[in-house]
């Protein structure tokens, strides 16, 4: 019999304070992957879109910078992390001496695969001037080319820092980089790509639930389209999410983003109401890239620890440096 109280309070080790798990919310499985924990000394990031057994079981769930940076602090032997493929390669850029485990291998992004490093090398090519400010949603290999990385939550802080005499060149978001460009006034050069979960939102379908729940604000991600942005209260990263919802008077919030993000605000925020925006045409607000990892998946890929991220040192060494630039412009007050 696994001693519950001994396996769950891993996550107070950690910045982020979060209780063990509550009893009901265990089940075999989970109590497999926490006695594994322990036998690894593991730590278990997942992001704010995983399923909710996934986010359970995790010492800490957050926004692609929250995860950065606790990637950067573990003592952790092993990091099992619960996201996709180019937020597993950050934390094995941060830590190249470590095991990093991805549940499933083939879970990918639509904005990674939008630029590859080949097109970004051609494009810079033609222009020396070019500051290359990468979203992090890129390839290892993309990361490496570029001067500095952002997130959508320290994006506006790294763009006001950026220097003026360049030209700044933002891949591979062209969503998110317009929402930039509106909050910093710094003309970009803007890569054409954009996430397929987020663009699916439109003006039409967000003005209809609008009129359907008139006092409940809407919160978007900056990866939806300006169309949508625009009719949003408040557009943010999806730790922000969070951070608004609890301040926030209202009781009741229509969320553009991911569905995985209602677990978790309504985890955080559990006397309050979170209406998931419609698409127009379909309800697939599920990425399916994030879904790709499963709790079983966790438990295998600590069982076999596979598959595992393994990157080429030369562009662990490249990559590190615009992570670590963004780590360290994101802690200045
Ligand atoms: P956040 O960093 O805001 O969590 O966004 C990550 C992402 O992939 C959004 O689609
Ligand atoms: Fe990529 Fe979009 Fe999925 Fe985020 S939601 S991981 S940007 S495809």
């Amino acid at each position: 019999m696994i001693d519950i109280t001994e396996i769950t309070p891993r996550g107070r080790g950690e910045s982020w304070v979060r209780p063990g798990i509550p009893p009901e919310r265990l089940n075999a499985l989970s109590i497999e992957i926490l006695a594994l924990k322990k036998k690894l000394n593991a730590i278990i990031l997942a992001h704010n879109y995983q399923v909710g057994e996934i986010q359970d079981v995790a010492d800490f769930v957050g926004d692609s910078l929250g995860l950065a940076q606790q990637a950067a602090k573990t003592q952790a032997e092993v990091i099992v992390f619960c996201g996709v493929h180019f937020m597993a390669e950050t934390a094995k850029i941060l830590n190249p001496n470590k095991v990093v485990l991805l549940p499933d291998k083939d879970a990918g992004c639509s904005l990674e695969e939008s630029c590859p490093a080949a097109k970004l090398a051609e494009l810079q090519a033609t222009n020396p001037n070019f500051w290359t400010i990468a979203y992090i949603n890129c390839s290892a290999d993309v990361k490496a080319l570029s001067d500095v990385i952002v997130t959508s939550g320290n994006a506006v802080k790294i763009v006001n820092a950026a220097p003026v005499e360049r030209n700044l060149l933002f891949v591979p978001d062209e969503n998110l980089g317009s929402w930039v460009m509106e909050q910093t006034g710094r003309p970009m050069h803007l890569w054409r790509g954009d996430c397929y979960v987020h663009v699916e939102w439109t003006h039409k379908a967000i003005s209809k639930i609008r009129h359907e729940y008139p006092d409940a604000p809407i919160v978007a991600h900056p990866e939806c389209t300006k169309a949508v942005r625009m009719l949003a209260d408040e557009v943010c990263s999806t730790e922000k999410m969070v951070s608004y919802c609890q301040r926030s008077p209202a009781m009741q919030f229509v969320i553009a983003t991911e569905a995985g993000m209602l677990h978790r605000l309504q985890k955080e925020c559990p006397t309050k109401t979170f209406i998931p925006a419609p698409t127009e045409n379909c309800r697939c607000n599920e990425c399916r890239f994030m879904k790709m990892n499963t709790l079983e998946k966790v438990r295998d890929c600590m069982e076999r620890l596979s598959p595992q991220i393994n990157l080429s040192p030369i562009i662990l060494e490249k990559a590190r440096l615009p992570i670590m630039r963004m780590l360290e412009i994101s802690s200045r007050a």
